[in-house]
């Protein structure tokens, strides 16, 4: 599994990004990166992919620490796939199914493989309507959905995903969501980073909160998230759900729609009683 220890990022302008930042893939499926802007999330994310070399502290893959030799790194990325912020701009190719292909072509995969490969992860990404339609004309939200199918067809089994529903319709968010959830179903461990209280409260089991470069604080995602003080200082709000539990005692849901869900259920089960009840 992929962790840091003590790892500290200085940009080249002299900018310390990270310090002293200590993270634990193993903590859980879904891990948050949580932090106002300019926290340091993008950063780790960019030095847990070996895209930049930390200053000081190491990041650790299955218990070895990162080699940074171009010929290492390639073979890492074929386990680990990122999904930058800016992920519209991930996209390069006129095509989207030589774009989604590009990283497999390039590690020498056979045709056929890459055929089935591509042509699941632009079923799963909701984008196979599209193959026909030149890059440039999608959408900012089509283009994320094409970056995050490039990184599922390499079959990652770590997931990085850095702003996933940012600047995203609810259509769209609700596409990314399933996404999220299928690729977890099918064993893919995802770190996410994301200002989206809710959607984060709804994956994620275990949380970080960044916060001026270091960890402010870090648990089980419920826990962290009543952590009023923390979130205060990192100026994120609170979600809908922990809010709901504090207000009015509704416990043990992670999203509204799974609370609406056993509502609904509830209503039905009341009006069936009615029923049986008038009956007899
Ligand atoms: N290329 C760079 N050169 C110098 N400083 C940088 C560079 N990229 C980022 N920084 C600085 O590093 C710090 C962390 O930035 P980072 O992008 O990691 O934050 P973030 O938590 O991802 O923020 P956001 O929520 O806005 O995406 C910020 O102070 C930022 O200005
Ligand atoms: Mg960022």
């Amino acid at each position: 599994m992929i962790k840091t220890e003590k790892l500290t990022y200085q940009y080249p302008d002299g900018t310390k990004a990270l310090k002293d930042v200590s993270v634990d893939g193993s903590k859980g499926n879904c891990i948050a990166l949580i932090g106002e802007n300019g926290a340091g999330k993008s950063t780790l994310m960019a030095a847990l992919i070996g895209l930049i070399k930390p200053t000081e502290g190491k990041v650790f893959f299955k218990g070895e620490p990162l080699s940074y030799k171009k010929k290492d790194l390639y073979a890492f990325r074929k386990t680990i796939g990122l999904v930058i912020q800016e992920s519209d701009k991930q996209v390069f190719y006129s095509g989207i199914y030589d774009d989604i292909a590009f990283a497999l072509r390039n590690i020498g995969m056979d045709a056929d493989e890459i055929d089935k490969r591509v042509k699941t992860a632009m079923e799963v990404t909701g984008i196979t309507g599209l193959a026909e339609r030149p890059i440039h004309y999608l959408s900012y939200g089509q283009k994320k959905r094409v970056a995050m199918a490039g990184v599922l067809a390499m079959e990652p089994g770590i997931m990085l995903m850095d702003e996933p529903t940012l600047g995203l319709d609810p259509k769209s968010k609700a596409g990314v969501k399933s996404i999220i959830h299928d690729a977890l179903g099918n064993g893919i461990k995802i770190i996410l980073s994301s200002h989206d209280m809710d959607f984060i409260y709804e994956f994620c089991d275990y949380t970080y909160v960044l916060h001026h470069g270091k960890v402010l604080c870090e648990g089980a995602t419920t826990q962290v998230f009543k952590n009023k003080e923390a979130l205060k200082t990192a100026s994120l709000e609170e979600a809908t759900m922990t809010r709901l539990e504090e207000c009015l005692g509704i416990k043990g849901y992670r999203s509204m729609a799974a609370l609406e869900n056993a509502v609904e259920k509830q209503r039905k089960e009341v009006r069936t009683n009615e029923i049986s009840s008038s009956r007899n």
